[in-house]
């Protein structure tokens, strides 16, 4: 089955709603650049619904970095999917290696906010990745393995063919060093085996996106591996045509 790619800039705590507003014209401006790849954007909460309003009818995603799994309460700092829903987001990272390392996030928690984004008609995408110690260990498969099975552990066979996996191990991220071409198919095709026990067939419809490092001059190698499906990009999505130049290369 043939997927089409999609490339997703995260801009973390980065850009105020001016920054935000100004980097999607510089997209819009570009994204004849992007033809036959998929965009998506994960702006700070505070820039969510302005930076969905100047993509609105560009057919770029927006995305919350983050979401509760409840519906609302007493979260001091938190944000539900409804909110994402209403500010204009089409979906949500969840599990981002940053959440899970500095926040506490952790599996258990990550499977109720996946089924909570599909109840609200979000788009989750799971982020996965070892460590650099289980990757030297040996352990990246058992580790991925473990993070994706507890994580989809409560959606439905029908519901796991929505979710998007993103693939980060964590010794890549923001570290200037990216897996190789090798690695990531490695890992790829084994997260794809572990989802079609889960999805059966449907598995090969399933975007699973690399990230850690990725940039325009190493996205072509990575995503012409035949189970990268794209690309979740920090550092080098801070520019748009830094990420316009990300999508041009993982054109098929
Ligand atoms: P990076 O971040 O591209 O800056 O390594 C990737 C991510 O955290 O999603």
């Amino acid at each position: 089955m043939s997927r089409r790619p999609l490339v997703a800039g995260n801009w973390k705590m980065c850009k105020t709603r001016a920054e935000a507003v100004a980097w999607c014209t510089d997209l819009t401006a570009g994204l004849a650049d992007a033809e036959g790849v998929d965009l998506a954007v994960c702006p700070p909460a505070t820039a969510l619904a302005e930076v969905a309003a100047a993509l609105a009818g560009s057919g770029v995603g927006v995305w919350g970095q983050n979401v509760h799994q409840a519906e609302s309460g007493a979260f001091t700092g938190e944000i539900s999917t409804g909110m994402l829903v209403e500010a204009g987001a089409s979906g949500a990272l969840l599990g981002h290696s940053e959440r899970r390392a500095l926040f506490n996030e952790h599996d258990d928690q990550l499977a109720e906010k996946v089924v909570a984004c599909l109840a609200a008609g979000l788009d989750p995408v799971l982020c996965i990745g070892e460590l650099e110690y289980a990757r030297d260990a040996g352990s990246t498969e058992q580790i991925l393995d473990e993070q994706l099975r507890r994580g989809l552990a409560q959606a439905a066979p029908e519901q796991v063919a929505r979710v998007t996996v993103a693939y980060e191990p964590v010794w890549a991220i923001g570290t200037g060093r990216t897996a190789t071409p090798a690695m990531a198919q490695e890992a790829h095709a084994f997260i794809r085996g572990v989802l079609r026990d889960f999805a059966g067939d449907a598995a090969d419809g399933i975007r699973i996106l690399y990230g850690g490092s990725v940039k325009p001059e190493n996205a072509a190698e990575l995503t012409a591996q035949p189970d990268v499906d794209g690309a979740l990009v920090g550092g080098a999505s801070l520019a748009a045509a830094s990420l316009l130049a990300i999508a041009a290369a993982t054109r098929p």
